[in-house]
């Protein structure tokens, strides 16, 4: 035990009570460590706003969240209704349903942004891997989290988009149909389906996000945050005071807090303007099929997932009969180029052809359907390897190779594009496009260890760039 800290007797009562609770938890000290002693770079731009932001946007789900489930009812026959009774008869029902559903959309929103911050400025690599895969992780719970979410409203699109995604996991191999009907709990989606949603939605899976979310912030605090130039301000060689301070940093109280408060004063006005005049946001946010109770006999027709899942979704429906030909071609060619590039022990050379071998037949052998899938889970899991991936001299993107821009702006359109072409009813042109998109987006990544090392680097410099303003 430590020894308690003794204080003068004439000491302010607040002075007192802080030192009668540090001698029992060290809120003194976790205060500094996180907030008044944590040096972050002075360098940091609008980007890193979007991590405060998401902790905002994660606040207000909780809240409205706790708000909503007082009056909603999870049971098939009530679930409709309770929801048109909170938008129509609780007092301020209307507001708090419609936080919580603008907020789904505004968390997606800042969280892409987030992690396009962090692979614009290679915040993924050493020493942040585990700050990225706890992203990553937390990226997959909060799919996980609007899916179930989306069933509770029991619209028509709840309950279709539920049968879709639901019936996706049948198609995997031996065990898909016993793993829906576990999702499920019946058949069919029904009552017992969303009686689990809505245990998983209201607490499981928050309480993850909640302890993902803490680890994330631990694992930052323990490396230090990296800064748009990627220059690393608490290493060894890092100009520091006499205290040790970096020189290149500021304490993040008052700093970015008035920074942060900056940030979260203009997304409240655009949330707000949001939840006041375009609440559905012309059916992006709240699809106008979901105003309509869920009918298993009559299937909408067109079913698609809300904006921020349709790239995946897009990837899914790309993965044609016709297309698994193109996915043959691209396993064959990796593992010729594994065999002929790579410096390895011809034991592993064979073991690269054996499983061609086993994959290509497969292919060729299941349901394009069990790829799609696949491919659509990959699109998400492959962000966990990116900092084994990226194999760039240089961290941030200004000091890459001029083309890197040009090839990241791509990327982003390509994402833009798969987003539009999954809201859209399927079409010929649209999925040629989308084949397109899947291959570059897959390309992007699993090419990046070649392509990460070309060009000419520009040299980075020993301090952060920063102008007072
Ligand atoms: C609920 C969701 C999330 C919350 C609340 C959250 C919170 C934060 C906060 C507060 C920071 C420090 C401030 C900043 O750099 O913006 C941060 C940094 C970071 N986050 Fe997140 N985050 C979330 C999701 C994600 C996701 C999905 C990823 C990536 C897949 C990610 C990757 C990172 C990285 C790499 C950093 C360090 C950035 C740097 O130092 O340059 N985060 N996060």
């Amino acid at each position: 035990m430590a020894e308690f800290k003794e204080i003068s007797p004439d000491a302010p009562l607040a002075a007192k009570v802080m030192n009668w609770v540090d001698n029992r938890f060290p809120a003194t000290q976790l205060y500094k460590e996180h907030m008044s002693e944590y040096y972050a770079p002075k360098n940091f731009n609008f980007w890193y706003i979007f991590g405060s932001l998401a902790m905002l946007v994660l606040v207000i789900q909780i809240v409205t969240g706790i708000f909503l489930t007082m009056h909603y009812k999870p049971d098939a026959a009530l679930a409709f209704g309770s929801v048109e009774y909170i938008m129509r008869d609780v007092p301020w029902g209307w507001l708090i349903r419609y936080m919580h559903s603008t907020g789904a959309s505004a968390f997606f929103v800042v969280v892409y942004l987030h992690m396009f911050r962090g692979l614009i400025y290679g915040s993924y690599r050493k020493p942040r891997e585990l700050v990225w895969i706890f992203g990553c992780a937390i990226f997959l719970c909060l799919m996980a989290e609007a899916f179930m979410g989306y069933l509770l409203p029991w619209g028509q699109m709840s309950y279709w988009g539920a049968q879709v995604i639901v019936n996706l996991f049948a198609a995997i191999p031996f065990i898909g149909p016993d793993l829906a009907l576990l999702i499920r709990g019946d058949y069919v989606v029904g009552d017992a389906t969303l009686n689990r949603f809505f245990a998983f939605h209201v607490i499981a899976v928050p309480l993850v996000l909640l302890g993902l979310v803490v680890a994330h912030i631990i694992a930052l605090h323990e490396v230090g945050s990296n800064n748009p130039d990627g220059v690393e301000i608490k290493g060894p060689n890092a100009p520091k005071d006499a205290q040790g301070h970096p020189l290149d940093g500021i304490p993040f109280h008052p700093y970015y807090t008035v920074h942060d408060i900056f940030g979260v004063s203009v997304f409240l006005m655009v949330f707000t303007a949001i939840i006041f005049f375009a609440p559905e946001f012309g059916g992006y946010f709240l699809e106008y099929n979901n105003f309509i109770p869920a009918d298993p006999l009559k299937t909408p027709a067109h079913i698609a997932p809300v904006w921020y899942f349709t790239p995946y979704y897009s990837m899914l429906r790309a993965i044609t009969s016709e297309m698994m030909y193109a996915l043959i071609a691209c396993v064959l060619g990796g593992a010729v180029l594994g065999v002929v590039k790579a410096k390895i022990a011809n034991l592993f050379k064979a073991l690269i052809v054996a499983a061609a071998v086993v994959v290509v037949a497969a292919m060729l052998l299941t349901d394009a359907k069990f790829w799609g899938v696949l491919v659509m889970g990959g699109a998400v899991i492959i962000l966990f390897f990116l900092p084994w991936l990226d194999k760039s001299e240089v961290k941030s993107i200004r000091y890459r190779p001029s083309w890197n821009k040009f090839l990241y702006f791509i990327f982003v359109i390509n994402f833009l594009v798969l987003g539009y072409l999954g809201v859209q009813p399927p079409s010929p042109i649209g999925e040629r496009v989308s084949q397109v998109g899947t291959l570059f987006y897959f390309g992007f990544f699993l090419l990046m260890p070649w392509w990460s090392r070309l060009g000419t680097f520009k040299p980075v410099p020993d301090r952060v760039n920063f102008a007072a303003h």
